[in-house]
């Protein structure tokens, strides 16, 4: 009798016992829901634009780090200096012919390449008559490729005429990228960029864009030109602006 009893008692407290603890689990995972709920409502909204820097860079050292990392690649620099040397010349060389058929782009030219790595943008521009041009990057490459950063180009206001880049997505300050090349085109210059609009770029790029309108807001001294789907080593759009002749001193910057 004895025993029957406390076996009843083991029973009742087990059942009380589990029924607390789902009263529990359910008021708590109620709690949570309502948390999670306030958290989506209270936190800020994702960056909506069309220009997004990717996080994770604490200083600007580690972003230069982080690019030498690629252009420093010895087996990448060893491809692009062997097997993708003829293959990327000859596209470039393309795109180029058809600038100069467009006239935004001409044999006397002053061409800078902008992130040109070991050069084969420059040598495409030589191959179709630029004679005057050269690229620059973190890493140089002489002749083709002296060392510069695109944030701070290394020239003098009004030195280009023609300025290319297909490396928009590598840049951590985006707007700085642009002013210095409008800072270094010479009234009426013309700056070719090849972006990646509809697919991501590459673990290495520092922004992701997926509208031309932000390029159009910080061309703020050129004029859109055109813009145009193209095949470029995974970039998908070709962006043409054309810095304005008299510099608008009342535009404010
Ligand atoms: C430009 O250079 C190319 C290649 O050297 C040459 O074939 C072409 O005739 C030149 N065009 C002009 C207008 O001088
Ligand atoms: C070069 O251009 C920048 C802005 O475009 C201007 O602030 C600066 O004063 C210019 N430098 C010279 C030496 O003219």
């Amino acid at each position: 009798m004895k025993l029957v009893q406390k076996k009843q008692v083991i029973f009742k407290s087990f059942v009380i016992t589990i029924s607390l603890s789902i009263v529990f689990f359910l008021t708590f995972a109620s709690v949570q829901r309502q948390q999670r709920k306030k958290t989506v409502i209270t936190t800020p909204p994702a960056p909506t634009g069309d220009l997004r820097i990717r996080p994770g860079y604490n200083s600007y050292e580690m972003y230069i780090q982080r690019q030498l990392d690629k252009t420093q690649n010895p087996k990448l620099r060893q491809i692009w200096m062997t097997r993708d040397w003829d293959r990327k010349i000859n596209v470039f060389a393309t795109f180029f012919e058809n600038l100069k058929h467009e006239n935004l782009l001409g044999n006397t030219s002053k061409s800078l390449c902008i992130g040109a790595r070991v050069g084969q943008e420059v040598a495409a521009l030589q191959r179709v008559g630029v004679a005057d041009s050269v690229g620059i990057d973190l890493v140089p490459y002489p002749p083709l490729v002296i060392k510069g950063d695109f944030h701070d180009q290394p020239f003098d206001n009004n030195t280009f005429d023609f300025e290319f880049s297909n490396v928009f997505d590598h840049a951590l300050y985006p707007s700085k990228f642009v002013r210095e090349i409008e800072r270094t085109l010479r009234p009426n210059g013309v700056c070719v960029l090849h972006v990646a609009l509809s697919r991501r770029a590459d673990k290495y790029s520092a922004n992701d864009l997926y509208s031309t309108t932000p390029l159009v807001e910080m061309f703020r001294d050129s004029e859109l030109v055109r813009v145009k789907k193209v095949d470029g080593f995974g970039l998908d759009t070709e962006v043409v602006f054309r810095k304005n002749m008299m510099k608008k001193n009342n535009r404010r910057r």
